[in-house]
């Protein structure tokens, strides 16, 4: 692996970089998160937003991580230092190292779940199933912590086996086939949702907006899930970004990867919410929503056991190529910062990240005395990493890139070292510098009333 001085671990190819960025941006933020967060803010006027956030705050954020990592040659931590030496930037990825622990945690959680319907496709459990009955089926498993328990913590360990692996050979490999087969299978899920009696009411949820939905948790919620779902504000993508060739187009790639990431979440919406009304499940049901609807569709499918079976396979491995874009946040900075080898780093993170972990996903079972306010540890954590972290480390990207870095070294990132056009550069810099900040700020002025919980 690399260090801070050498010969950094580069991705491949152009499509490598692409492969492995989307293959961060794409998981379960898309197909678990979206939907449910989605479900729970009263739909369309939430999906605006979040648009409106992806494309003034998030792929410009998106971009300047790959232009601070790029230019840095290192983890966000050691990036700040060199950039900017004796200032206190660095604490931008002190905070990455914070939230990359806490969403590995939660993420490990969901992903559990659905290791376990993969399972469930795998024996065939979802033939013959009432909805009401897989929703009960749902709450038992959640609730039973030992069960899902399990999963998480082997889902920490293929997560860990394949960080071990490096980079180049561990990430691009698998994302490069098997991204576009989820895009395919989801495509097949659209097809039958929507051929589903009331369908259109579950259309109109999700396009049609009703803004007196909007409230102030709504946006938060919205701006979370825009920086969650790109990967952005916590050094993902400063620590990709520094894998980069220097001859990639970075505008190019982060709006490729910011395209993909959106369109596989609205996709993901349209397989999901004509579902939720044709099988009367409820919109706001939380975490659930995804496992309690796509098992109706399955049932009801042609096919319905090899779809159900390579879906939660696919829907497994996207997880899997998130996850590993979030520890190897944490990894890269102890092997390159601590001293540590990578193993060790590995190590120390799994056992770290899985005993979070685990709380989390006994936060309906064994561990659900742990209440704040409305939170329990498995949505305390979402809700500090996703709606305050993330884009608070945005706002400082943003600002940092905008206002702090020589304009001179983001253009030459930009255009590499001027051998490519880079006329969005006025709009870059107008988003980066007068919109993406302030946006986030008043976002954030209007929480602070929101959270005296
Ligand atoms: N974007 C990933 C997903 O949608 C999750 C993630 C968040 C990955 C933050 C890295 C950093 O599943």
């Amino acid at each position: 692996m690399a260090n801070i001085s050498g010969n950094r671990d580069l991705f491949g190819s152009k499509f490598g970089i692409i492969a492995a960025a989307a293959g961060s941006a794409i998981g379960l933020g898309n197909i678990w998160r979206f939907p449910y967060v989605l479900g729970q803010n009263g739909g369309a006027a939430f999906l605006l937003l979040y648009l409106f956030f992806i494309f003034a705050i998030g792929i410009p954020v998106l971009l300047s991580e790959f232009v601070i990592g790029r230019h840095s040659q290192s983890n966000p931590y050691q990036a700040f230092k060199t950039l900017k030496p004796g200032k206190k930037w660095y604490l931008i990825g002190v905070m990455g190292i914070a939230a990359a622990f806490m969403i590995s945690a939660f993420y490990g959680a969901a992903a559990g779940w659905t290791i376990e319907y993969l399972v469930k496709a795998v024996t065939n459990q979802f033939a013959g199933s009432s909805p009401v009955q897989f929703e009960n089926e749902f709450y038992n498993f959640r609730d039973s912590s030992l069960r899902a328990v399990l999963w998480q913590v082997l889902f920490m360990i293929l997560t860990a086996s394949i960080v071990l692996a490096g980079v180049k050979k561990g990430i691009e490999k698998y994302t490069k086939i098997l991204m576009p087969l989820l895009l395919v299978i989801i495509i097949v899920l659209n097809i039958k949702a929507l051929s589903l009696p009331g369908a259109g009411e579950g259309l109109k949820f999700l396009f049609q907006p009703d803004f007196s939905k909007i409230t102030t948790r709504t946006i938060l919620d919205a701006l979370g899930q825009a920086f969650f779902s790109l990967s952005i504000g916590m050094g993902t993508l400063i620590t990709y970004g520094s894998y980069i060739s220097k001859k990639d187009n970075l505008a190019n790639s982060a709006v490729i990867v910011s395209m993909a990431d959106t369109a596989i979440a609205i996709l993901a919406g349209i397989a999901i919410f004509p579902a939720v009304f044709a099988f009367n499940i409820a919109p706001g049901a939380g975490e659930g929503l995804v496992f309690i609807t796509l098992p109706n569709i399955f049932q009801q499918m042609t096919g319905g056991y090899f779809f159900s079976v390579l879906f939660f396979l696919l829907l497994t491995v996207a997880a899997l190529t998130s996850s590993i874009s979030i520890m190897e946040v944490v990894v890269a900075f102890m092997v390159e910062n601590l001293n540590m080898t990578r193993t060790n780093a590995t190590i120390f993170t799994t056992i770290g990240i899985s005993y979070l972990g685990t709380l989390c996903a006994m936060s309906w079972g064994g561990f659900k005395d742990f209440q704040i306010g409305q939170f329990n540890f498995f949505s305390l954590l979402d809700f500090t990493s996703s709606s305050i972290l993330l884009p608070l480390g945005g706002m400082f990207i943003a600002l940092f890139v905008g206002w702090f870095f020589p304009k001179k070294h983001v253009i030459e990132e930009l255009t590499n070292r001027g051998e490519l056009k880079a006329g969005y550069q006025r709009i870059f810099f107008f988003l980066l510098k007068f919109v993406a900040p302030w946006a986030i700020a008043l976002v954030f002025l209007r929480g602070v009333g929101f959270l005296n919980f």
